[in-house]
């Protein structure tokens, strides 16, 4: 079996045009611009290129935005009274610190500054609490982004057996419930799993978001089965490589290590993903190109919740 490929591309294309059709009707209709407002503490390169992409897609697609970009070492009180100013302003929807967060400052206690209405990460504990409840919130942007995909693909989740390995709050768990709520029977694996394998070989829809690249591979894979690929990694070696992708990727692997010394892989090991699963989504070209649209939609969602009461 030779898996089909779920590209991320036309499904985030189609929500960024319906997303963006959606903005041109609010500014129309009502006057409304949604604006995000994104906050980058210190210089993480990968926080830096994934807050490009987000402000240059928000422009795209008509959302107003604002990058605050502050000094590794701005104190915690600092960050916490921008985030509490954002809170106040009428003319922000959405409002977005980017993670990591230096060592100094307490991560969730920046989280839970953020008004639940504005928190277009879904990351605030009334946001996780409302979607655990089945109620209307925002939603993390990846796990969205995996059902938008599944979904879109036609493939049916109602019934079938999920595994999500993986317990992050950022993906794992949201991810867990979002499969639940559309009538999966769910389990969640993580590091502490015994005979992860058996588990994970039960699977109609796996997905994998450990953070390791390769993790999940031939042995974990049910013939047939449906495989997400959430995790981004950074390899260097070029004998991973050969282990990791299929014979027809490897040339270009193999280059782009030479050229920009890194290829990216999932937490799949794709050569044994194409080889079982009926379909698997790629890294990169796979949910990677989901959780900024999913973001951009958050952000008008959230403009409507709480400018006009309504989704
Ligand atoms: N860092 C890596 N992924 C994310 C994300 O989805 N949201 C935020 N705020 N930071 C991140």
């Amino acid at each position: 079996m030779s898996a089909i490929i779920l590209a991320g591309k036309p499904v985030a294309e189609a929500i960024k045009a319906e997303v963006s059709t959606e903005v041109a009707g609010l500014i129309d209709i009502h006057g409304i611009k949604p604006t995000l407002a994104v906050v980058r503490v210190g210089e993480d390169p990968a926080s830096a290129v994934y807050v490009g992409s987000k402000v240059r897609t928000a422009a795209e697609i008509g959302i107003g935005s604002e990058h605050l970009h502050f000094a590794a070492d701005t104190a915690e009180a600092e960050i916490v009274d921008v985030v509490a100013t954002l809170n106040a302003r009428d003319d922000i929807d959405g409002i977005l610190v980017q993670l990591p967060l230096p060592a100094h400052i307490n991560e969730r206690r920046i989280l839970e500054t953020i008004d639940p209405l504005k928190d277009v990460d879904g990351f605030h504990p009334v946001n996780a609490g409302r979607l655990l409840q089945g109620h209307e919130s925002l939603v993390p942007c990846t796990p969205a982004g995996v059902i938008e995909v599944l979904r879109r693909s036609g493939i049916e989740i109602a019934g079938k057996r999920a595994v999500v390995v993986g317990r992050s709050n950022i993906v794992g768990k949201p991810m867990s419930v979002l499969l639940l709520q559309n009538d999966a029977t769910v389990t969640i694996c993580h590091s502490r799993t015994r005979d992860l394998a058996a588990i994970t070989r039960e699977a109609d829809i796996l997905v994998a978001a450990i953070g390791r690249a390769g993790f999940v591979r031939g042995e974990h894979i049910r013939e047939g089965a449906v495989v997400v690929d959430v995790g981004i990694n950074s390899v260097t070696d070029t004998g991973a490589v050969r282990e990791l992708f299929p014979d027809d990727e490897q040339e270009r692997r193999l280059a782009a290590i030479n050229d920009r010394g890194a290829t990216l892989a999932g937490d799949v090991n794709a050569r044994d993903a194409m080889a079982k699963a009926a379909a698997y989504t790629p890294v990169p070209g796979g949910i990677g190109l989901l959780t900024v649209a999913m973001l951009m939609k958050n952000t008008v969602t959230a403009a409507r919740m709480r400018r006009l009461a309504s989704i």
